[in-house]
């Protein structure tokens, strides 16, 4: 199957994301681990996420899925059951690592194991840790998907984290709630904190100072009501569309603006973005809509403490940078090499049948942007991301592109190409 798509003159309308793929993921984890109920609204009902459902049933978790919202009757930090089969997390390497933490302190042993893609992600990061506090974990070759995880004492650790990532950060974190003793973690950079934040509303005493986060055991958790605002990434779409498309001018509401998720806005400003952000409200996660509208975008650096905070984002920011005057230079960038697909190796490839001039470095790419660009036939390489990129650049394309096997957009966002051809409609 493809996805045909052509240039268009200009995208206009409102639109709504769906929910945040990392907050509704750990609101059913920690929902199934609080005592109590919880209503999760927002919640984005994408592969990645039901994947996670599927796990916690399987564990013997009541979750219901209706119209408006996900219900999950919690049952505490100790009341998981022995799935039967195996843990299957599709294609979600945020199921797969934070479950293998919580996994890591249960009374069973149980098996995880993903997809094509989540056979080859890297699991040592998260084997290493989760083994120094005392966790029995079995992956093939040592650190790959098939996991069996075998029933273990923990204690806490103190660990510095070789990578900025949420997911081992995350999953650290969710085996801590099971040690004998504190946890904390030190990140080289701050990654996304949505595990901390939802940590502390169920009532864990959890203390975050720069880098270091401290986790004390708590005896139990409260379930608390959930409301998933909509995804930074998913928006990054339509922000780029919205910039690179002439005569553009979106608005996406409720969207979450978490200071770790907001490198997205800080790249686009420092390359000549208009976007403006209206109506911010919010208390355990910053919301607000986003005014976006065509500019004139110029070449920038993208490195460091940002990398992060935008690491979904960049292979949409690479066809903004296609579209800049100038040169942009990703670098710091090497996780993006492990992700769904190698996003710098697969990005480098799609955006060069455009005509665009793009270098793969080892960190990172280098775009020089700035020149018409042509469509042309894209892969998606099963990755989502890539798709959804490939897709937003084909708007600003002459002629016509096709996007191979688009239905990988189900991952984080079923109706992206509806929601597309709504925004072209209406200009
Ligand atoms: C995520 C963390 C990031 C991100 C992923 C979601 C999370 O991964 O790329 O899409 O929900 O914690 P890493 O932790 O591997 O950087």
């Amino acid at each position: 199957m493809t996805e045909l798509i052509s240039s268009v003159s200009g995208l206009r309308g409102t639109v709504t994301v769906p929910g945040d793929k990392s907050i509704s993921h750990r609101a059913v984890m920690l929902g199934a681990l609080s005592n109590g109920t919880t209503h999760i609204t927002g919640f984005l009902m994408g592969e990645d996420c039901l994947s996670t459902i599927a796990c916690f049933r399987r564990m013997g978790v009541d979750i219901q899925i209706t119209d408006s919202e996900v219900v999950v009757h919690g049952v505490g930090l100790h009341g998981l059951q022995a799935p039967t089969e195996l843990l299957y997390t599709g294609n979600s390497g945020t199921t797969t690592r934070l479950l293998c933490g919580i996994l890591s302190g249960q009374p069973f042993s149980s098996t995880l194991n993903g997809d094509a893609s989540i056979q080859k992600r890297p699991m040592g990061r998260i084997i290493r840790p989760l083994t120094q506090m005392g966790a029995n974990i079995q992956g093939k070759n040592g650190n790959l998907c098939p996991l069996t995880v075998s029933p273990a004492s923990l204690h806490g650790i103190r660990y510095e984290m070789p990578v900025a990532s949420a997911q081992l950060k995350s999953s650290i974190l969710l085996a801590g709630l099971y040690a004998d003793g504190k946890t904390t973690v030190i990140e080289p950079a701050p990654s996304r904190d949505h595990t901390e934040r939802m940590l502390r509303g169920l009532g864990a005493d959890i203390q975050t100072e720069g880098t270091v986060i401290t986790l004390t055991p708590p005896d139990d958790l409260t379930a608390v009501d959930v409301a998933v605002p909509g995804d930074i990434s998913s928006a990054a779409y339509f922000l780029v569309a919205g910039l690179i498309v002439p005569n553009s001018e979106i608005l996406i509401q409720n969207v979450g603006v978490n200071p770790t998720r907001t490198g997205i806005l800080d790249a686009l400003e420092a390359m000549g973005a208009d976007i403006t952000r209206v109506n911010e409200r919010g208390d355990v996660e910053p919301v607000c809509d986003l005014l976006v509208r065509s500019s004139k975008l110029h070449g920038t650096t993208i490195g460091g403490d940002l990398i992060p905070r935008l690491i979904d984002e960049i292979p949409v920011l690479a066809v903004a940078a296609a579209f800049a005057e100038g040169e942009t230079i990703f670098c710091d960038a090497q996780e993006l090499k492990v992700k769904e697909s190698n996003r710098i190796a697969t990005m480098t490839a799609e955006l060069s049948k455009t005509g665009a001039d793009i270098t793969e470095t080892e960190d990172g790419m280098i775009v020089r942007g700035g020149k018409p660009l042509h469509g042309g036939d894209f892969a998606s390489y099963a990755d989502h991301r890539v798709a959804m990129s490939m897709a937003v650049c084909a708007l600003a394309c002459e002629g016509q592109s096709e996007i191979d096997d688009p239905n990988c957009v189900a991952i984080s966002y079923p109706d992206f190409f509806s929601t597309l051809s709504a925004l072209e409609a209406n200009s």
